[in-house]
């Protein structure tokens, strides 16, 4: 399986980049682009059947490295038929991540970052995170035998702290959001350097984290029998997993695998901390960051991403929406994820329910279309 990686891409200027290049120049986060002109045979849909039951299934359009692999990917997407009964829509499906390495979809987002970055000889790993790209961080850190720094936010859930250090890593608790531990992270550590210093795996600074999560569409696509569901509703922090699963898409059409349909992209955000929700409701191109963001969805509080522009881009292209729920309706919604389906969902799931609930009651959802939400990670790590 020899990948089929090319070269690193800025979406917004179009400027070619080296393979260990970070960040565009005008600010963009580069994406990887990959050969998709001549596929081998052995990468036809049909013969995906055969491959291992982890995201290295997609090797060709992942980079080119040996993978530092804890089995992530492959999760199982369940009907959820007494939850759609009950709001009345005939096909609702939930991609459950939680049953990846570490809890999370984060891990796979990290085995691929991980990966690239040991063969590239990387010793020290850092990461800003909310707590489960932190623990993804250091378990693939571990397994790859780099030394691990984490800054968390010091409201972050105690079983991700205590999680993390299990895998090894050291854990600095910040007073405020994931934005002031990455100002931390920067005056504690110094500036990052590539040979011998430390690397910085924050959202969407380096391009692989993105790779790893588009899977996550190529793994909708391939248990859908390549008929993409109508609308995908997507818990949305920075926005990796968004960006990415559209990337996928389009690297499906090129390969052959789809056509030109899409779903509608739907991204789910708190109403304590909603800038790409504001931003799409206000017609802007990127969104201003929200000010003292408060939620129980550790994971969607996130003030500011360096994907903004892509994310709106993206929900916007497919005809798709940005929609807040409460804290309130999303512990709720998770509740009974956990109660109708025997999913046990984070808040952050809960908030993906939340949001079809809403748009179901509003009419944007018919009762025949096919329908994909996300848990994207286990509820235990939210007990205390
Ligand atoms: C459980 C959970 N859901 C959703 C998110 C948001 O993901 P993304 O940053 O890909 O938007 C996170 C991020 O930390 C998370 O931990
Ligand atoms: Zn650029």
């Amino acid at each position: 399986m020899t990948s089929l990686f090319d070269r690193l891409e800025c979406p917004r200027c179009a400027a070619g980049k080296p393979d260990t290049a970070l960040l565009c120049d005008c600010g963009s986060p580069l994406l990887a682009r990959y050969r998709t002109g001549r596929v081998p045979d052995a990468f036809r849909r049909e013969e995906l059947v055969r491959r291992q039951p982890t995201l290295w299934r997609y090797a060709e359009m992942l980079p080119g490295v040996p993978p530092i692999t804890l089995g992530e990917g492959f999760t199982p997407l369940l009907p959820a038929r007494r939850l759609g009964a009950e709001l009345g829509l005939a096909s609702l499906y939930i991609k459950d991540e939680a049953v990846n390495p570490t809890g999370s979809f984060k891990a796979r987002g990290m085995a691929v970052a991980v990966s690239v970055a040991a063969a590239r000889g990387v010793r020290v790993a850092a990461a800003p995170s909310a707590g489960n790209a932190g623990a993804a961080l250091a378990a693939y850190g571990a397994h790859a035998g780099m030394e691990v720094h984490l800054f968390l936010p010091e409201t972050t859930p105690r079983p991700f702290v205590l999680e993390a250090q299990r895998y090894g890593a050291r854990v600095r608790l910040v007073p405020g959001s994931i934005a002031d531990c990455g100002r931390a992270m920067r005056e504690a550590l110094g500036p990052a350097g590539r040979d011998g210093g430390w690397f910085d795996f924050s959202t969407l600074r380096e391009p692989f984290r993105v790779e790893g999560k588009k899977t996550m569409g190529y793994e909708i696509a391939e248990q859908m029998e390549f008929n993409l569901p109508d609308v995908i509703v997507y818990p949305t922090g920075g926005g990796t997993g968004l960006i990415g699963m559209w990337k996928a898409f389009d690297e499906m059409e090129a390969l052959g695998w789809i056509g030109p349909a899409r779903p509608r992209m739907i991204s789910v955000q708190a109403s304590g901390c909603a800038p790409i929700v504001r931003a799409f409701e206000a017609g802007r191109d990127t969104a201003a960051a929200w000010q003292d963001p408060v939620t129980v969805a550790s994971g969607l509080r996130v003030p500011t991403s360096l994907g903004d522009r892509l994310m709106l881009q993206a929900i916007r292209a497919s005809g798709g929406a940005a929609v807040a729920v409460t804290d309130r309706e999303m512990i709720e919604a998770a509740g009974r994820v956990g109660s109708r389906e025997g999913i046990d969902a984070c808040p952050e799931g809960g908030a993906a329910l939340a949001a079809v609930r809403r748009l179901a009651q509003a009419g944007v959802l018919k009762a025949d279309e096919t329908i994909v939400i996300f848990n994207t990670g286990t509820g235990l790590k939210y007990s205390t």
